[in-house]
């Protein structure tokens, strides 16, 4: 395998040898289709007529007033399915497709990767399980009705914290004693290599056409750009369009909820030790003994307990740099936003509003920042009423 999926020390591939060959086939799938004309042509196609790329950069006038600076935003919560997984499963379904496979799993936390495949499935005539923890599934119900009108079986996790991480475990138990026929759609740049390269690969358009836009309307690259990281995939995505500018500040916000057990935050980035988890060496939130710490956070998509390696590696080169938003914070982020511009940002992407209300009164006015809106807030609304009712 190429660098066996290493970023420095992060990464790799530490999963049952029984995954090993299927892994190796996706690799080789990549690298075979990744550039193939055929391939490469009916994508295109379906980003743009399927998903609705490219999404417009959008100057946020009165929340700009509201900070003291200027923020543009990048509007993947106008695809298709209302978030930026459809870049990912489309690409990854296409792959699918192409190694003849006739079955898909996948597992989801927020429910918009696993909406996502869900689409796909039903798109493609494969057939689609999903699994996703039982919590998450009482916190996202709209989303697994979705998935299940799209034709996808939607399989209730309930071990460990009925979340992401326990879904995850799930969706690999299951892969290991069905790798013959069945592609595991994996949902963000974390998991086993090659998932970290080729996750990167299908959010890359997210950071390629910002960059453009940037270009285009402001006529130079941002201050910064400013992402949420759960896994890490749309952070990732957009942050590779700046990686060579290298004034270009790139911020990821982490879920600051409150751990479970711990009573800590779940900022992996931030609190985190280095372990495996998840076939990936990674940072982790972990006991001394190496245990799992259970966490939470307002956000499902963000209530994950390691991050892709990559990001890791961002971290320790100070490439980039990762703050925390809290529930509250992320709360008064989603109000201000919507009450400001009239778009309803997912609770994942209010994190990423959360910290650049953080820096009012803190910038040059004549700042400007890009923020990655992974996704639309319609699926929250629920959770938003709980916390803040409507008066
Ligand atoms: C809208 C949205 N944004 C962000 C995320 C976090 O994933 P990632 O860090 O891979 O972008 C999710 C995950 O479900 C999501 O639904």
């Amino acid at each position: 395998m190429e660098n066996n999926g290493r970023f420095g020390d992060f990464g790799g591939f530490y999963v049952p040898e029984v995954l090993i060959p299927a892994l190796e086939e996706i690799e080789r799938a990549f690298y075979r289709f990744k550039g193939d004309p055929k391939f490469v042509a009916q994508l295109d196609e379906l980003y743009t007529r399927y998903a609705g790329r490219p999404t417009p950069l959008y100057f946020a006038k009165r929340f700009s007033e509201y900070v003291g600076f200027k923020v543009y935003v990048k509007r993947e919560d106008l695809l298709h399915g209302g978030a930026h997984k459809v870049n990912n499963t489309l690409g990854q379904g296409l792959l699918a497709k192409f190694m003849g496979k006739t079955k898909l799993i996948a597992e989801t936390g927020a429910g918009q990767h696993g909406l996502a495949t869900a689409m796909i499935g039903a798109l493609f005539g494969m057939q689609t399980k999903i699994f996703m923890g039982t919590v998450d599934t009482r916190r996202q119900s709209v989303n697994v009705h979705k998935m299940k009108l799209c034709g996808a079986e939607v399989i209730p996790v309930a071990g460990g914290t009925g979340t992401l991480k326990d879904a995850i475990n799930e969706a690999l138990r299951y892969w290991t004693a069905n790798v013959i026929d069945t592609f595991y759609l994996f949902g963000s740049v974390c998991g086993p290599h090659p998932y970290p390269t080729v996750v990167k690969h299908f959010q890359m358009p997210i950071g390629t056409e910002a960059r453009k836009q940037c270009i285009e309307q402001i006529g130079k690259p941002p201050d910064m750009v400013v992402a949420c990281v759960g896994g890490g995939s749309n952070a990732i995505g957009i942050f590779s369009g700046f990686f060579d500018d290298k004034k270009v500040r790139l911020i990821g916000v982490e879920a600051g909820g409150e751990g479970v057990q711990t009573g800590k935050h779940c900022a992996t980035l931030l609190e985190g030790k280095i372990g495996v988890f998840h076939g990936s060496r990674s940072y982790l939130l972990q006991s001394d003994e190496g245990q799992i710490y259970e966490t939470h956070s307002v956000s499902a998509g963000l209530d994950y307990p390691a991050v892709g390696p990559e990001h890791c590696f961002l971290k320790d080169t100070q490439r980039a740099e990762y703050v925390t938003a809290d529930d509250e914070d992320v709360l008064d982020a989603f109000e201000i936003f919507t009450k400001s511009e009239g778009i309803l940002p997912a609770l994942e992407s209010a994190h990423a509003l959360a910290f650049l209300i953080s820096q009012k009164g803190k910038l040059p006015k004549d700042t400007v920042a890009v923020i990655n809106l992974s996704g639309r807030g319609d699926k929250d609304v629920g959770i938003v009423e709980e916390h803040r009712p409507v008066q």
